[in-house]
């Protein structure tokens, strides 16, 4: 079989399946109702508390699966901060290893961001300010350890974070947490015929990364929300380890996005559905007026599989969709800027049966797999620079890669060589690599010394050495 035949047929048969159809376990009689995370304000000056705590949690009914969360016993509370304001905030470790938080998406200097470097050993507490300069956006946090990041986001340290600002709010969009403005975490999980939740570690898992036969949503499995007749805002995260999303609503109702990882965009886009490549953000407004109960699925060209079900109480007015959104400048193109080509590579070595996490380096950049020691790129602090991502298939693997970077928003310039599509529109911290992709970057957050981290964000291609490190000074 040639490359680029065995290349289609391989996309062919991930494009066509949605996997967590299998559900294996008995599933509850009546849809469990949407858990929304706690709220937990640091708009207010004095910190915020979290602890990385070990737990467990129920996902067939009877059958306790090993959890971890922050301060809870899966995922954490939703994280509200402010522009213009410093959030304070600490993390205390109860697991039994060592683990960090990121603050992924946060445009804050690399001494708090939280990367494999700012380690928190176990029973000890991490403190920090965290300067927040940004527009409002949709950000996250999770755990990032050297070399098990996978595992622990998997076990369920993550969280959802939200910026707000003065422009945001003069909006008036749905804004009631919990009520009209929804985090909508979403994972897929590995569920085995006991019904336990199991992190699969073999050759197939780091080649590919962890793919779940389940859906989890906000840690339940399809859920139902209930929500009144008007507009809602879904703030979508894809928390996976490794699956895209592509998400529509079964009655083929618009979705209007809003935003992207970096915040609003300019002018709202009306969708009939919305792809979510691990680590990516996106919100939309919902138009629940007509009265009528709705699901959110997750698509692909042969079926859907519903995610999440909308309970609508009450009839409304059809609602109104402000017309434009955000302002910001995009940094001039200019021939002069510095560019930067980056090569995403998979290795052999997992299918050779080296698959101990942390620097085996199954996977690279540039065949180089992740070193704490080494840095690789430095960056002009302030500049604006162009940094083209590709991908360089094996033989065994072709899949897209989501692509990071830590301390900057970007823009997509190009994709495949042509100007990008609407759906690459924003700012953005990740972007789904599978052709080559130009990115317009500016470094406005200082490194000088503990670096920046830029890698691959299917968790176990970063775990096994697709990473590298940058300075920004
Ligand atoms: Cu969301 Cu370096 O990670
Ligand atoms: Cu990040
Ligand atoms: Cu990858």
């Amino acid at each position: 079989m040639s490359g680029t035949s065995r290349r289609r047929l391989l996309k062919g048969l991930v494009a066509s399946s949605l996997p967590w159809i299998g559900v294996p376990g008995a599933r509850a009689q009546l849809p469990p109702l949407l858990p929304i995370p706690a709220l937990l304000d640091a708009t207010r000056g004095g910190d915020v508390h979290l602890k990385a705590q070990p737990g467990q949690v129920e996902l067939a009914p009877g059958v306790a699966s090993a959890t971890a969360g922050y301060n809870g016993p899966y995922l954490g509370p939703t994280l509200r901060v402010r522009r213009g304001s410093e959030a304070g905030v600490t993390v205390h470790n109860a697991l039994a290893e060592a683990t960090t938080v990121h603050w992924h998406g946060l445009l804050i200097p690399s001494q708090v961001d939280g990367g494999p470097h700012n380690e928190i050993a176990p029973g000890s507490t991490w403190r920090v300010r965290l300067p927040v300069g940004q527009a409002a956006a949709t950000a996250w946090y999770h755990a990032h350890p050297h070399g098990a990041t996978g595992p622990q986001v998997y076990s369920g340290l993550a969280g959802m974070l939200v910026v707000t600002d003065d422009e945001e709010q003069a909006l008036r969009l749905p804004s009631r947490y919990g009520e009209n403005d929804l985090p909508l975490i979403l994972q897929d999980r590995v569920i085995d015929r006991a019904g336990r939740m199991v992190y699969p570690r073999n050759p197939m898992a780091v080649m590919h990364g962890v793919v779940g036969n389940v859906m989890l949503v906000n840690g339940v499995r399809e859920p139902q929300a209930r929500v009144g007749a008007g507009l809602v805002r879904l703030r979508l995260l894809n928390a996976a380890n490794a699956s895209t999303f592509t998400l529509a609503f079964t009655d083929g109702r618009p979705m209007h996005w809003i935003g992207t990882d970096g915040g609003l965009l300019r002018a709202p886009v009306a969708l009939r559905r919305i792809t979510l490549a691990p680590a990516q953000r996106g919100e939309v407004l919902v138009d629940f007026s007509d009265g009528r109960e709705a699901a959110l699925a997750a698509t692909d060209s042969v079926r859907s599989v519903p995610v999440v079900r909308f309970a609508v109480s009450g009839k409304g007015e059809p609602a109104r969709i402000p017309p434009r959104l955000a302002e910001w400048k995009t940094p001039a193109r200019e021939p002069s800027l510095r560019r930067r080509e980056l090569t995403l590579t998979t290795g052999v070595a997992p299918m050779m049966g080296r698959t101990g996490h942390g620097g085996h380096g199954a996977h690279g950049i540039d065949g180089a797999p992740f070193d704490m020691k080494r840095i690789d790129q430095q960056v002009k602090l302030g500049d604006v620079e162009v940094w083209r991502i590709a991908t360089r298939p094996s033989a065994m693997m072709d899949q897209p890669h989501p692509f990071h970077i830590h301390g900057v928003l970007f823009e997509v310039l190009s994709r495949g060589g042509k100007p990008p599509g609407p759906e690459d529109q924003g700012r953005l911290d990740t972007v789904l690599v599978d052709e080559p992709v130009e990115l317009l970057a500016q470094f406005t957050q200082p490194a000088p010394k503990m670096p920046f981290m830029y890698h691959c964000h299917i968790l176990e291609h970063e775990d096994h050495g697709m990473m590298g490190q940058f300075t920004v000074a």
